[in-house]
């Protein structure tokens, strides 16, 4: 039985007071049934990390290489240090913002496992892509460039159609089924029986209204959610629904 994985990336938000936010989700899920994960920016990481038992705490990007001149950058190694147990790479906002290609996300996964984080590594289609019926082909191109070979079954993937995030729109149910059925198939085919404990995330306009008809859907672990998980008002139902699946 894989483990459920209810994961907030909070993206560029969050100030200090919304560790408030973490401090809350402690409190209400003490007893969480499922994996609860925030994805903070890299500044509150440590001290979330250091205060939270019940919470996961994770980076939202790290530089493939161990150490070096990289300005700006974060390694893997770092956000383990901080306390961070996992890494999201490869969102669509960083493939577009940073041009992070397949290669990239490959490498950065590699460092990550290496410095013990779990990956979370996201993939998902254009709205052009949906409606020109090349979904499963991206998704898999994807997947086989942005996966290294040499993964274990703590690996998490997330599905996040792009036109879905941050849009209110969501895929019908029968198309996340489809997409998450498929990833399944490749994973297990690529990785055998490690292919089969991954979990793997739906994301793009989770919201307490729309969450418990998405975890019903099969081969749907958990969430990747981006604004609901800005406030407890928003995720904890979230949680409540994925513990309820
Ligand atoms: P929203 O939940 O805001 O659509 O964002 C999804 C996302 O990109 C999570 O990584």
């Amino acid at each position: 039985m894989r483990r459920k994985l209810a994961a907030g990336n909070w993206k560029m938000n969050g100030l200090a007071a919304d560790s408030a936010v973490v401090r809350a989700l402690e409190v209400s899920h003490a007893a969480a049934s499922v994996d609860i994960l925030i994805c903070p920016p890299a500044t509150l990481i440590a001290s979330l990390a250091a205060t939270s038992e019940i919470v996961a705490i994770g980076g939202q990007d790290c530089h493939a290489a161990e150490k070096g001149a990289h300005t700006g950058d974060i390694s893997a190694a770092m956000l383990a240090d901080a306390g961070a147990r996992y890494v999201i790479l490869g969102h669509s906002e960083r493939r577009e913002d940073h041009g992070e290609r397949d290669e990239d996300v490959a490498a950065k996964a590699r460092a990550a496992m290496a410095a013990g984080l779990a990956p979370l590594i996201c993939c998902g289609e254009s709205l052009s892509q949906r409606e020109g019926g090349e979904t499963l082909d991206v998704i898999g191109a994807q997947l086989a460039g942005s996966i290294p070979d040499d993964v274990d079954g703590s690996l998490v993937v997330a599905y996040e159609p792009i036109w879905a995030i941050g849009t209110g729109k969501i895929p019908t149910l029968e198309q996340i089924g489809d997409v998450h059925d498929f990833i399944r198939k490749t994973l297990v085919d690529r990785f055998g029986p490690p292919g089969d404990a991954m979990r793997l995330l739906y994301g793009g306009s989770v919201k307490p209204g729309n969450a418990a008809e998405i975890f019903a859907v099969s081969n749907v672990d958990g969430a990747l959610v981006g604004g609901a998980s800005l406030t407890a008002e928003d995720f904890s139902p979230i949680i409540a629904a994925l513990e309820a699946a």
